[in-house]
């Protein structure tokens, strides 16, 4: 009986003991999982930071006459608008070049100004869209026009929000 007794609160105390030690643990995980996937989203924003310039340096060398790939203008310009559409989810808060400051160059003004920020990401949306639709005339003079706007709108978004690095 007494044994059995002992038994059982061991092995309570072992299951507590053992229950304990697994949320410890997971919360360990969850604080590191909060501080990587802020540097994970910071980095992942740098890549479709990088995939615009990508998309929109590809149709500057059509505007520009270096290549005469206008037929592919089109399909770049909605990646850049479809790109402006997840702006907005990039930066959540807590990832500003303040909170996190490695290699960083999100304002503080962004959460600040957040409905500014959405409408400049809207902006960029609106003149890619229009890019494309330019585009469909093989035109170069005018999709070089309207890659002038496209390019004013990444433009009115930095100039408030983002810290350029020396
Ligand atoms: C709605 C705001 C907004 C628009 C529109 C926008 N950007 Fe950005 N961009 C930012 C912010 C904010 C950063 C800094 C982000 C960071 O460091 O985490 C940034 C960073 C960048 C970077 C640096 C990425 C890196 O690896 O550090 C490049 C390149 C860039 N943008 C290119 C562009 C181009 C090209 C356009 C237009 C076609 C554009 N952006 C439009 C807000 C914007």
């Amino acid at each position: 009986m007494r044994e059995a007794h002992v038994l059982r609160q061991s092995k309570s105390g072992l299951v507590g003991l053992v229950l304990a030690v697994a949320m410890a643990a997971g919360m360990a995980v969850g604080v590191a999982q909060a501080a990587d996937e802020a540097k994970n989203v910071i980095a992942y924003r740098h890549n479709v930071m990088k995939g615009i310039t990508a998309h929109i340096t590809q149709i500057a060398m059509v505007a520009k006459g270096e290549v005469s790939f206008t037929g592919h203008v089109a399909a770049n310009a909605r990646a850049m608008a479809d790109a402006a559409k997840t702006i907005p989810d990039l930066f959540p808060k807590g990832t500003s070049l303040d909170e996190v400051p490695d290699g960083n160059e999100a304002k503080a003004e962004i959460w600040k100004d957040w409905d500014k920020f959405t409408a400049a990401a809207k902006n960029l949306e609106a003149q890619a869209t229009k890019l494309a639709e330019v585009a469909g005339g093989g035109d170069v003079a005018a999709i070089g026009a309207q890659l002038g706007e496209v390019g004013k709108a990444c433009g009115s978004c930095h100039e408030p929000f983002r810290k350029m690095k020396q």
